[in-house]
């Protein structure tokens, strides 16, 4: 543990109002090692504005802040600036599970307030914490007079870059009718319209920056929005169906909005930012919930092979799930996911919240007693399924029962669904009327947390598919342990309709989604092509590539999708699956380059053992890989599962090869990834 110390100066007074236009001056804090700092003043026309330098440069130009409320006068103009506290932390603290143990958290905080120079009187804080790998903020309204409810109707935040023609941006579509399931583009900083975060931008000089947001608890979700000339990005809040973005009471506080910053690609990607502006872990001992992989009654849907609801191919039988439970019993896996047992499934379920999915009545061919028992006794746990298709109205009034339900089946661990639209949430007011609610709205926020905690109440983890984007609060709430938020490896699958995810979209995820958090992408397929290689709905990728998903996509809980038969044909690459933990000790972004290629180091919890995953995008790349990171003086083997020589994607991905060899920390090896290849390496120390 590190020296704590936090040391408050110049004490604000809250409610002092300065009825004189503030002079136009900078207050700044910078990050302890100094190369970040962030500049706050006010125009002429009193326009809260920051600016952020790094090393000297700046990168994000002056750009506006501000609320504007329904009632209350905006903070937008007319307002002074006043700097209240601050602070400085140097801590470590440790994930119960996660990429690493070890977190520091290390920064330079200031608290300022605006305060509107015209009556009425109002004041709203701003609290910057600065790290050395970025800069978080957020807005604080203070309790102040008789002030109680507040609606905010909108967010003025603005990111306006610096040497923008030549900034480019690797993001997704914001506001898009698939949530955030879309392609990722890769554009001109100038071409954005609308942009999720995280969205990931880089400058000719290499400096990399991504915009997201953490601990977004009771606030809404943002999307960027193209605003002004020169161009800025401006957040645009999910509002609620009434048109309100956020309703609140003093003293409230939005969710943090981060700037990570770094000086190479990988840079971003070893950042803790996002954790680190999370409250820690409100739940205590959650030691119940145990990292793992699990198979299940999933994939043969998405190839279109079974079928959720009743037929004569319904995936979810008895039969079937005990064939999973085999598989993942003969193999040391720890749960069977089985999707598809509960009615509901034999309409139209993914359609905004038009389905009432009964979360306690199976179909008939299903039975819950004898296969959790089953499943004991094989040492195996069934993985629960909750899809609402987005009618989280009827969700919300029987998650008790859905919930003890599972618990009396000795489920610990549920994956959720909101399958919907954008904005097809099903809510009812308070008349009892439906509306339909954004994935991250306020509301839609709000309801996430709230099933984690109950479950959390009966030590259940969640894994919610279809959700809110990740704002690091699985440091707060350990049971979160996964999510979706991303097109996943569903959208490689028969099923993608409107097109598979292209050799490059795993790369891009690592740049973009990964950084805000674990990922159930379910790597791991071994029948790539299906049918064959002119099959157009097919995996792209290579094999090795599929083995290096399980180091390069972080999450606490992978999956091994494939059909058993699939897994069996390549008994060699499969060893890899077995071998490859889910919890670590460290993980180090080692080397990469957006839209080219990226190399991960993982250390295994409790273990000497090290896993490297390398994967490229759609072109071919070699590697250097330095293992200086082993211990030094050790002897490891490594066991190289790499793409062949032949190997690509497209007509060759079935080209691998396995080979061991015995390294210390002074070897280097040279490694080539096909097009849409990897490398994945198990080094076992003896
Ligand atoms: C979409 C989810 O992402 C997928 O994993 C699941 O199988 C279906 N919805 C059904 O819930």
């Amino acid at each position: 543990m590190r020296n704590t110390h936090a040391n408050t100066t110049i004490a604000g007074h809250f409610g002092h109002v300065n009825h004189h236009f503030a002079i136009a001056e900078d207050i700044t804090v910078s990050s302890p090692t100094g190369r970040i700092v962030v500049n706050l003043r006010t125009n002429g026309a009193g326009i809260p504005r920051y600016r952020i330098d790094f090393n000297g440069k700046a990168v994000i130009r002056d750009s506006q802040l501000g609320l504007e409320y329904r009632e209350l006068p905006n903070m937008t103009e007319g307002v002074s600036i006043r700097e209240l506290a601050r602070s400085s932390a140097d801590n470590e603290w440790q994930q119960p599970w996660g990429e690493r143990r070890d977190v520091r958290d290390h920064y330079n905080e200031l608290l300022i307030a605006l305060e509107r120079t015209a009556l009425p009187a109002q004041q709203l804080n701003l609290r910057f914490r600065v790290f050395n790998d970025g800069v978080g903020f957020r807005y604080e309204m203070p309790a102040q007079g008789d002030l109680g409810a507040v609606d905010v109707v909108g967010e003025l935040t603005e990111f306006g870059f610096v040497d923008q023609r030549d900034v480019t941006a690797l993001y997704i579509r914001g506001e898009d009718r698939d949530r955030y399931e879309t392609l990722y583009e890769s554009v001109p900083y100038e071409a954005i319209h609308t942009a999720a975060t995280p969205i990931t931008f880089k400058r000719p000089d290499g400096i990399v920056v991504s915009l997201h947001e953490a601990a977004l608890v009771d606030w809404a979700g943002y999307t960027l929005i193209s605003h002004s000339n020169p161009k800025t990005l401006r957040t645009r809040l999910a509002p609620w169906s009434d048109g309100t973005a956020v309703k609140t009471a003093v003293p409230f506080k939005s969710s943090w909005r981060t700037v990570q910053i770094a000086d190479s690609d990988v840079g971003l990607l070893n950042s803790d930012l996002i954790l680190n502006l999370n409250e820690p872990n409100k739940l205590g001992d959650v030691s119940w919930f145990k990292p793992g992989k699990y198979t299940g009654i999933w994939w043969e849907m998405h190839r279109q092979e079974y079928t959720w609801g009743a037929s004569d191919k319904h995936g979810a039988t008895n039969e079937r799930v005990k064939g999973r439970i085999d598989f993942a019993a003969d193999y040391g896996f720890d749960g069977v996911l089985v999707e598809g047992w509960n009615v509901g499934w034999d309409g139209d379920w993914w359609s905004n919240g038009g389905v009432d999915f009964s979360f306690t009545e199976t179909y008939p061919d299903f039975d819950m007693p004898m296969l959790s028992t089953y499943a004991a006794e094989r040492g195996v746990r069934i993985i629960g399924h909750h899809e609402t298709s987005g009618n989280v109205a009827l969700y919300n009034a029987t998650l008790d029962e859905a919930l003890d339900y599972y618990t009396k089946y000795d489920v610990n661990l549920i994956k959720t669904g909101y399958v919907a639209w954008s904005k097809g949430l099903r809510r009812l007011d308070d008349k009892g009327f439906p509306r339909y609610e954004w994935h991250d709205g306020q509301w839609a926020a709000q309801e996430y947390i709230r099933v984690v905690l109950e479950a959390a109440e009966r030590k259940i983890s969640i894994n919610t598919h279809e959700s809110i984007k990740d704002t690091g609060l699985r440091r707060t709430y350990p049971n979160w342990v996964s999510r979706e938020s991303a097109r996943g490896m569903e959208y490689s699958s028969v099923g993608a309709a409107d097109g598979v995810n292209p050799p490059d979209h795993d790369l891009n995820l690592v740049f973009t989604r990964m950084l805000s958090g674990p990922m159930d992408y379910t790597p791991g397929i071994f029948d790539l092509t299906y049918r064959d290689l002119e099959t157009p709905a097919r995996v792209k990728s290579t094999l090795a590539h599929q083995l290096a998903l399980y180091v390069v996509l972080y999450s606490p809980i992978q999956m091994v999708p494939d059909y058993r038969e699939h897994y069996e044909r390549y008994p060699d690459a499969f060893q890899f699956v077995l071998d490859v933990p889910t919890d670590w000790e460290e993980s180090i972004a080692l080397d990469g380059a957006i839209g080219d290629y990226v190399v991960y180091a993982r250390q295994e919890r409790d273990s000497k053992d090290w896993y490297v995953g390398a994967i490229s995008g759609n072109n071919a790349h070699d590697t250097k890989l330095s293992l200086n990171f082993l211990e030094q003086g050790a002897s490891y083997t490594a066991q190289i599962y790499r793409d062949g020589e032949k190997a690509h994607w497209e007509n060759t991905p079935f080209d691998y090869i396995v080979e061991t060899r015995e390294v210390t920390s002074a070897d280097t090896l040279n490694l080539r990834l096909a097009a849409g290849g990897g490398f994945a390496i198990r080094l076992h120390e003896h």
